[in-house]
């Protein structure tokens, strides 16, 4: 890029940018979840997707294999995208508000929140999604820092920083509630996840 002022170094690839945020969330040891962790979990999926999932925080299986949402409550979510026509890993690019895995999966405090608040907002300021899908009251909390009854919140549209916003129950949630029926947490669920679908095949019509 050249200015008045001289030659400034061309950005980094995208892929280059959240290689290099991956290497010092890897080291970073910002709050005492850093040292409990066996493995940082930074994202997975697509980092030009239009669409971003923000989930709480790391459990078992995402501390052993490094991904996010890959445990049960993963591969439900995975699920319900699926049956709207969104594949997690091509349509979406998925991450948490923290990410290390807190003990006992217990939720991360306000202070973890805010120590890992920066990663999360270069995430955001990297890939640049459109909408933003919130999973869960802790991913609602750590974003916009409210304490919403998720009853209340789900499927309300918000705008934030010139990007959608839908917070939706959390998956975990949902495995503890089961039922599809008419009015269920899952079948709200299923209508949130609809009209996310709707606002992205609005958004692409509207490039
Ligand atoms: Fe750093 Fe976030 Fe891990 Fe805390 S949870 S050590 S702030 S990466
Ligand atoms: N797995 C994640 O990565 N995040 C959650 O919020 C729950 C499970």
């Amino acid at each position: 890029m050249t200015s008045l002022l001289g030659t400034s170094p061309d950005p980094l690839p995208l892929e280059q940018e959240l290689d290099g945020l991956a290497q010092r969330c890897e080291a970073c040891r910002h709050c005492s979840l850093g040292s409990s962790r066996r493995q940082v979990v930074v994202s997975r999926g697509n980092p030009r997707a239009r669409l971003m999932v923000i989930g709480e925080g790391p459990g078992a299986q995402e501390d052993e294999t490094g991904l996010p949402f890959v445990g049960r409550s993963g591969q439900l979510l995975d699920q319900m995208l699926e049956s709207v026509g969104i594949d997690s890993n091509r349509d979406a690019y998925v991450c948490n508000i923290v990410k290390c895995r807190p003990p006992e999966n217990r939720k991360p405090t306000v202070l973890e929140m805010a120590a890992c608040r920066p990663w999360l907002d270069r995430q955001i300021a990297l890939v640049n999604p459109g909408v933003i899908l919130l999973a869960g009251a802790t991913a609602v909390e750590g974003l916009l820092g409210i304490k919403g009854g998720m009853t209340k919140e789900r499927g309300q549209w918000r705008q934030w920083e010139g990007r959608w916003l839908m917070p939706i129950f959390h998956p975990s949630y949902l495995l503890r509630n089961p039922s599809k029926e008419r009015g269920s947490p899952k079948w709200l669920t299923w209508q949130d996840l609809q009209d996310v679908q709707r606002r992205l095949a609005q958004l692409d019509t509207s490039l």
